[in-house]
């Protein structure tokens, strides 16, 4: 049995501890925004957030996340009330097909959350890991840097 926390909701699930945290959160808990790539950790469609960190959820075993909270773009805001990096993807159109988005989006916040003013050259390090076979890298690199224009000027109105 594992415990695991995903989107701040608590789940006990009985499955094999190597299993693939992306399988369980696709097929466990029905959380489709994670995709299913290459599955082999080299494209980043598989995105999600382990505590702080963003990791590439097909090689990783669910038994690594047990305990820590996982976060995946549904976690990052709603139709009604999108978080800013979701926003921010809309409002730039950074999709074409979609299927790389989310994965983009985790990787995005990871990288926000601890930096809020990315340099560009900070931008596209950060995302490196993440591919994009339709090649709106462009597209969503500007969505980035207006997620972090909101994220900054949400952080300034409070004070921090
Ligand atoms: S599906 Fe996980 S990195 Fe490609
Ligand atoms: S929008 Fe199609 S793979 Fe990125």
């Amino acid at each position: 049995m594992i415990n695991l926390n995903v989107n701040g909701q608590q789940h006990q699930i009985e499955v094999d501890p190597r299993t693939p945290l992306l399988y369980v959160l696709r097929n466990e808990l029905k959380l489709n925004a994670a995709k299913f790539g290459c599955g082999l950790g080299q494209c980043g469609a598989c995105t999600v957030l382990i505590g702080s960190s963003a990791v590439f959820s097909c090689v990783t075993p669910v038994s690594v996340a047990a305990g820590r909270p996982v976060r995946t773009a549904e976690g990052l805001g709603t139709i009604e009330n999108p978080g800013p990096v979701q926003r921010a993807f809309m409002e730039e159109q950074a999709a074409q097909c979609g299927y790389c988005i989310p994965g983009m989006m985790m990787r995005a916040q990871a990288l926000l959350e601890r930096n809020s003013s990315p340099s560009e050259a900070e931008i596209r390090t950060a995302m490196q890991p993440n591919l994009c076979r339709c090649g709106t890298h462009m597209r969503i690199l500007r969505a980035i840097r207006r997620a972090a224009r909101a994220v900054s000027a949400s952080a300034s109105a409070q004070g921090q």
